[in-house]
């Protein structure tokens, strides 16, 4: 039987890694996205009950208090927060604020996103998309390919709650691949009837020759990160951007789930980007009992290690001739995920100044004090950070 039964008894510990994924993102998103002086529309499409039975809030009433957070600034203009829930709607409806700005829908989340996509005047708007269902049958690629081609949103951004280790289940069920008891979630719905809908969840067959690897001699866990993998390729012709966290139950586990975030903006990959590092930094010295360790083993992109201990010849092969700080830093954040924070890349620029790197800034001085300027600040309108290889520099051989 299906665990959903039992999910609003009270939270497991890695649906609090979610809510704070999306409780530390939308709080600087809608200051960011406010500035463009457009409306913003935050959809939870698959809302839930609003509060768990044990009363802790549930993503509904995380996104009304971001909303009022940000609705405090008298320059906001309007933002809604619309909730779609197909079977708790009564319980969403007694739980979330009862202003005009929060619109629960009663019904099916195909459907709403039907009449979103074909009849919807987007007029312009932000949408932010948070897609938090139980398992996969629901979350047909195409939709999110359909939002995104309506030209007439000001900004799209979608964060997908993708279970991964379901998909593969499902796919071996599908397929008739045997899976081992130890290779088998504990819970996942059994009730896709045919391989061709799970392309479709999928954006594409790519799943079905990591299943035909995983019934030769592969191994679950990796080919849940080929299909992430393949997932976040496919999902990167919609976006310009896409990084993924995944939640775990253990260090050593295969993740329950992905958190996978898809923008057009270099500022909201960036935001993004440290906000699941740190997430996945404070889950990994949990798991550990604050123990540090001597090398770090436990990225949460194991195919990137080998990249990853080697970083600063990495970051100096970005560098051609010369490169903005954000540019770079979006760079590193393609190629690296969430493995780094923004502060990590910092921190190593700096003890590469002088070495393999120069760094210059304009205005050199800082005009306050009149004295040359230091600063990362990489998000300055008013400042160019610039980062150039030094000549006598060579890349290593081996
Ligand atoms: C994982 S729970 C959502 C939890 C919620 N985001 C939270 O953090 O509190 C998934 C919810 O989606 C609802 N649901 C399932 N299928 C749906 C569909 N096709 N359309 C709309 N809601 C659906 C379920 O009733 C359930 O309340």
């Amino acid at each position: 039987m299906s665990s959903s039964h039992s999910f609003f008894k009270e939270k497991r510990a890695w649906s609090k890694i979610k809510d704070e994924v999306l409780k530390a993102y939308l709080v600087p998103y809608l200051a960011k996205v406010s500035r463009t002086r457009r409306p913003i529309i935050v959809a939870d499409c698959f809302a839930g009950k609003g509060r768990f039975d044990n009363g802790e809030p549930g993503s509904p009433l995380i996104i009304a208090e971001a909303i009022v957070h940000q609705l405090a600034d008298p320059t906001t203009q309007a933002i809604k927060g619309v909730f779609i829930e197909k079977k708790y709607f009564k319980e969403l409806q007694a739980n979330i604020p009862q202003t005009p700005w929060c619109i629960p829908l009663d019904g099916n989340y195909e459907e709403r996103m039907d009449y979103f996509v074909n009849n919807y005047p987007s007029r312009d708007q932000n949408l932010f998309l948070y897609v938090d269902p139980y398992g996969i049958k629901s979350i047909l690629f195409s939709y999110f390919e359909m939002i995104r081609k309506k030209k007439d949103f000001h900004s799209v951004e979608l964060l997908l709650n993708l279970n991964t280790f379901g998909f593969l289940r499902e796919a071996c069920r599908l397929l008739n691949c045997p899976v081992s008891e130890n290779e088998s979630p504990a819970d996942y719905e059994r009730d896709i009837n045919s391989p061709e809908r799970l392309d479709e969840i999928a954006g594409g067959t790519y799943w079905r020759e990591i299943i035909s690897r995983y019934n030769v001699n592969q191994k679950m866990q990796i080919a849940e990160e080929e299909f992430i993998d393949k997932y976040c390729e496919r999902l990167r012709t919609v976006f310009r951007y896409v990084v993924n966290i995944p939640i775990k139950a253990r260090l050593s586990h295969i993740p329950k789930y992905r958190i996978v975030f898809g923008t057009d903006h270099e500022d909201a990959l960036l935001l993004m980007v440290d906000n699941m590092n740190r997430r996945w930094a404070k889950f990994r010295e949990e798991a550990r009992n604050n123990q540090g360790t001597l090398f770090e083993m436990d990225f949460p992109n194991p195919s990137k290690q080998g990249a990853c201990r080697d970083i600063e010849n990495e970051i100096v092969s970005l560098i051609d001739t010369g490169i903005e700080l954000k540019d770079l830093l979006v760079r590193l954040a393609q190629k690296f995920g969430i493995n780094f924070s923004i502060s990590d890349y910092k921190d190593c620029l700096k003890s590469m100044e002088g070495n393999q790197i120069d760094i210059s800034r304009n205005p050199p001085l800082t005009p306050a004090t009149g004295k040359p300027s230091t600063s990362w600040e990489h998000a300055r309108k008013d400042l160019s950070i610039k980062i150039t290889r030094r000549a006598q520099w060579q890349p290593p051989l081996l």
